[in-house]
């Protein structure tokens, strides 16, 4: 009887396709900011302030984090918690209704920011009546995800799905108090909170916003794909409890990194500053947990470009887990604050991990989800591939030789006492940078269109086997 039912799967496919969709408009959206830094016209202020940086920038970051990067980790995670606990999804109407809710949630954010209509926090810039919408579809989510683990076939709660249940709990939290908020009219609403505790509390959710947002779910993504892709079982079970623990308790005090050398308390900078460093030790758990299962299947390297994916995404993961904690070291921050570099570590976790190991996910879910053996063309995953790996690679780079060369023009100091530079010499120096982060970011843009293309090539194709059924335990 049970094998007869299936799974929901037309949930998953929907947002696996709009993570496509939405993986070109966000960094259609970041290669035009990265031209406009390159050639200032293009603010275009002759039509108004809409098309400006500053409206573009935060529309950029949300289409990206929330639109990209959410649907992603709402495809895999209504995928894996299905497979991992060999029941359907509990409640599909509301997983329907979150798909609906989180597109209202990216399209009123695509109309709104370019308004300039903004809450001014980072990565929370969306007014109050969005939030309260992103609030009812994150409850909705907990419900679905949470319910499909109540009602699960097998004792076993699957290590990705803790990661994907860190992730889901830890944002509610996280968006509702930071949202915090007494609304003046219908677009304009003052924070709940003042001064130094502000900050603080944007940074608790900032820094947090990377580390399960896009960390933990991430995480989640990775241990059922590279063990699934890779045909091996993962490395070591236990690694993965005992990192699972270590990263969410020590990402939670981490954020006052973002905030050296400001008005915070000092103490306060420090203990961020300390936990940071800690932090590096669950991270690489999770990296070199997620690389040595590949142990003996490495040669699979060779002929699988989506576990190139996936494996160059982990390499990404250690290299921004390395360079976040460096970061975090008060005197190295002096320098890297405000500049360059951030940009660089930003995208080197965000282009380097993220979308690498979304990209990857997605190329393994499109076939099966519509009832294919593989993608339309696996050579053009590979040259997917190759252009993103080579467009990461001039992106970071480029940002961090700006980045360091723009701290120390800043710093440099005449024997006199005056500065060696005017600020607008650094800016002048950055330029040969700014063209090669741009021709980076087209790079990684073009990668996307071959993937828009295979996807729809693998979807209108002809069907090769049949639709997935409830399998009983022992087969998965
Ligand atoms: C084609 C790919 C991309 C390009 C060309 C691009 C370009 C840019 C540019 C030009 C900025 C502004 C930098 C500045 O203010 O100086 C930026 C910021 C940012 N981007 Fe991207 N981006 C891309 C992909 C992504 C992806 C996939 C993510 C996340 C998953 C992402 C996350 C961010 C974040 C979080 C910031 C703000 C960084 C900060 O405030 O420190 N970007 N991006
Ligand atoms: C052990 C892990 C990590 C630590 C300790 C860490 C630490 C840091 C530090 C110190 C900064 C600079 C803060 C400043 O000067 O303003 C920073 C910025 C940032 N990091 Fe990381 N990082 C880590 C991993 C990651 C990963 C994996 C990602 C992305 C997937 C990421 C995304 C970001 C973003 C978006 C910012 C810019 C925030 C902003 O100012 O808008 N980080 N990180």
């Amino acid at each position: 009887m049970q094998s007869q039912a299936t799974y929901h799967y037309k949930v998953v496919r929907q947002f696996a396709l709009m993570t496509v969709v939405w993986g070109i408009v966000g960094m259609l959206v970041g290669v035009i900011i990265a031209a406009q830094l390159a050639w200032p016209a293009l603010n275009l202020s002759e039509l108004g302030e809409w098309f400006h940086f500053g409206r573009l920038r935060p529309l950029h970051t949300n289409a990206v984090i929330f639109a990209f990067g959410g649907c992603a980790l709402f495809a895999t995670s209504y995928y894996v918690v299905q497979r991992t606990c060999h029941a359907p999804l509990f409640m599909p109407r509301l997983a329907a209704f979150t798909f609906w809710g989180w597109q209202a949630v990216i399209v009123a954010a695509i109309i709104t920011l370019p308004m300039g209509l903004t809450t001014s926090k980072e990565y929370a810039e969306l007014e109050w009546p969005l939030d309260i919408l992103i609030a009812l579809v994150w409850v909705s989510y907990a419900t679905v995800f949470f319910g499909t683990i109540a009602k699960r076939k097998v004792s076993h709660i699957y290590v990705a799905n803790w990661f994907f249940g860190a992730f889901i709990l830890t944002v509610a939290l996280l968006h509702i108090v930071n949202s915090a908020a007494i609304p003046v009219t219908f677009w304009k609403s003052y924070s709940a909170y003042a001064g130094a505790q502000d900050a603080m509390i944007q940074w608790w959710y900032g820094h947090n916003a990377v580390g399960f947002f896009l960390t933990a779910g991430f995480l989640g993504m990775m241990y059922y794909f590279v063990p699934k892709q890779a045909g091996r079982p993962v490395y070591s079970y236990r690694l993965s409890v005992v990192h699972f623990w270590a990263l969410i308790f020590t990402y939670m005090w981490a954020g006052p990194h973002h905030l050296h050398y400001t008005a915070l308390p000092d103490w306060t900078q420090s203990v961020g500053m300390v936990f940071s460093l800690i932090l590096l030790a669950p991270s690489w758990g999770g990296m070199i947990n997620g690389v040595m299962t590949l142990s003996g299947a490495w040669h699979k390297l060779r002929t699988d470009p989506i576990l190139k994916f996936l494996i160059v995404s982990l390499s990404f993961y250690g290299m921004s887990t390395f360079e976040g904690p460096m970061m975090s070291i008060k005197t190295v921050n002096a320098l890297s604050h405000y500049t360059d570099w951030t940009i660089g570590h930003v995208h080197s976790g965000a282009l380097g991990w993220v979308a690498m190991i979304s990209i990857g996910s997605v190329y393994y879910l499109i076939p099966r989800m519509y009832g294919k053996t593989e993608m339309y063309s696996v050579p053009l995953i590979t040259a997917h591939f190759w252009i993103a790996t080579i467009g990461i690679v001039l992106y970071i780079a480029s940002m961090w030789i700006a980045g360091v060369m723009q701290g120390l023009m800043w710093r440099a100091v005449n024997a006199d006492g005056t500065l060696t530079y005017s600020f607008i010499e650094s800016v002048k120096a950055s330029y040969p940078f700014w063209n090669i982060r741009l021709i980076g970011g087209i790079l990684f843009l073009t990668g996307m269109f071959l993937m828009l293309y295979n996807t729809i090539k693998t979807i209108s194709g002809e069907k090769t086997y049949n639709a997935p059924v409830l399998e009983p335990a022992a087969a998965h």
